[in-house]
């Protein structure tokens, strides 16, 4: 019966992670995925986390199914969480808001609601580079994917001329996907000014802007300062998608937690979109999962473990910081690798976009056992105390070849 079953290629990311594990060598790094690791190399399961779980265990909560949209006190604090206590739409309830399957579900959610129910277009602009999972994602969604330029190879920076003429010449209420903060996988954001001018384009052009929040809080360490451009967009009047995911900022990766909104004009519009939301969500999965949004919900509503969960938020964005610094340091000043690395230290989030190419990142798993996406991106959190000068004399070496 699949005997006509072509063997697909292994995930660009996830793949990485199975070769990574296949290998036995003691000096093996995994740079792949981008999943938090502590000091250790090991995974981190955050304090608040802990004690969330604690408070969910005492209060002996049973199994019941969710509703179609998901645990109402979660989704209502992710809402808070991205928009502000403050948001108009929010205190006019007029934010349809799902949970769903961590930001992966979000983003695919939205896309199949945007393809069904949006009226000016079917095509989605990303850009270039953008997640990878972002193309096969929408498409599948019933979306068309075009592009918009985004990386600037030369500068190793942002091409805001490319990025604003391919706006401009996009035609009239096309999507446009934005990352919000943390660009992945260049580390590289549009400044609050930029930030103001795409805004501009997008409203004089009508796009329809839907944001991707999976890194709120590990750009600069703030949950506040990352929701920037998700804010300042909704306070200049734009109705916007937004997908957000607990994986990185609650490290809550494999428990999949994570909600899709739309700003709407009022309630009553409001209900309507959720209805369609449930429609969407009913045939496919039913409902989401408890234990997560459980979680999530119990840090949010709680003061004290909100403060904690700040703290150690900032923990490891400052950890990630700190490794930038030393890779810099060893590239730059002690192995005096070719090329200007300064790069590593101004990008920010999880991974840098190392400028490496195919064949380095070939040789460096290949010879040295460390494991990267083979467009040069590595994710900064794998790195530690004890790997990194191991890391920076192997890429020293692939780049000398
Ligand atoms: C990544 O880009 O490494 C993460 O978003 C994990 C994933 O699912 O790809």
């Amino acid at each position: 019966t699949w005997s006509a079953v072509p063997a697909g290629p292994p995930d660009p990311i996830l793949g990485i992670t199975e070769a990574f594990k296949a290998d036995k060598d003691s000096r093996r790094i995994n740079l792949g995925v981008g999943a938090y690791r502590d000091e250790d190399g090991k995974p981190y399961v955050l304090n608040a986390v802990k004690k969330a779980e604690e408070k969910i265990t005492a209060a002996k909560l049973d199994k019941e199914y969710l509703p179609i949209t998901g645990l109402s006190g979660f989704t209502s604090n992710a809402a808070k969480l991205a928009y502000g206590a403050d948001s108009v739409p929010r205190n006019q309830n007029a934010i349809a808001v799902t949970q769903t399957i961590s930001g992966t579900g979000a983003l695919r959610i939205g896309g199949t609601f945007l393809a069904r129910h949006y009226p000016h277009s079917k095509t989605i602009y990303v850009p270039t580079p953008t997640w990878g999972n972002h193309i096969p994602l929408f498409k599948d969604s019933g979306l068309e994917v075009k592009f918009y330029r985004y990386f600037d190879k030369k500068t190793v920076g942002l091409d805001f001329e490319g990025l604003k003429e391919d706006l401009q010449n996009a035609p009239e209420g096309a999507i446009v996907l934005l990352h919000a903060c943390a660009h992945n996988p260049t580390g590289v954001d549009p400044t609050q000014s930029q930030w103001k001018d795409i805004s501009d384009i997008v409203a004089e052009k009508k796009l329809f802007p839907f944001f991707d929040m999976a890194y709120q809080g590990f750009a600069s360490g703030s949950t506040d300062r990352d929701a920037f451009a998700v804010r300042y967009f909704v306070s200049q009047g734009h109705q916007i998608a937004l997908s957000q995911s607990f994986a990185k900022n609650m490290g809550l990766y494999g428990e999949r937690v994570g909600a899709f909104s739309l700003t709407t004009a009022s309630e009553e519009e409001r209900k309507r979109v959720d209805s369609q939301l449930k429609i969407i969500v009913r045939p496919m999965y039913s409902n989401p999962p408890l234990h997560g949004a459980h979680i999530a919900n119990t840090i949010l509503s709680d003061p004290e473990l909100y403060q904690e969960w700040e703290g150690e938020v900032k923990g490891m964005a400052d950890r990630i910081i700190n490794m930038r610094e030393r890779l810099y340091q060893l590239l730059s000043n002690d192995f005096r690798t070719p090329g200007e690395w300064s790069h590593v230290k101004s990008q920010i989030g999880m991974f840098s976009f190392t400028g490496l190419n195919k064949e380095q990142c070939k040789v460096l798993a290949e010879k040295a056992h460390i494991y990267m996406t083979m467009d040069g991106r590595i994710s900064m959190a794998g790195l530690n105390g004890r790997n990194i000068e191991y890391f920076a004399k192997s890429v020293d070496a692939a780049v000398r070849g």
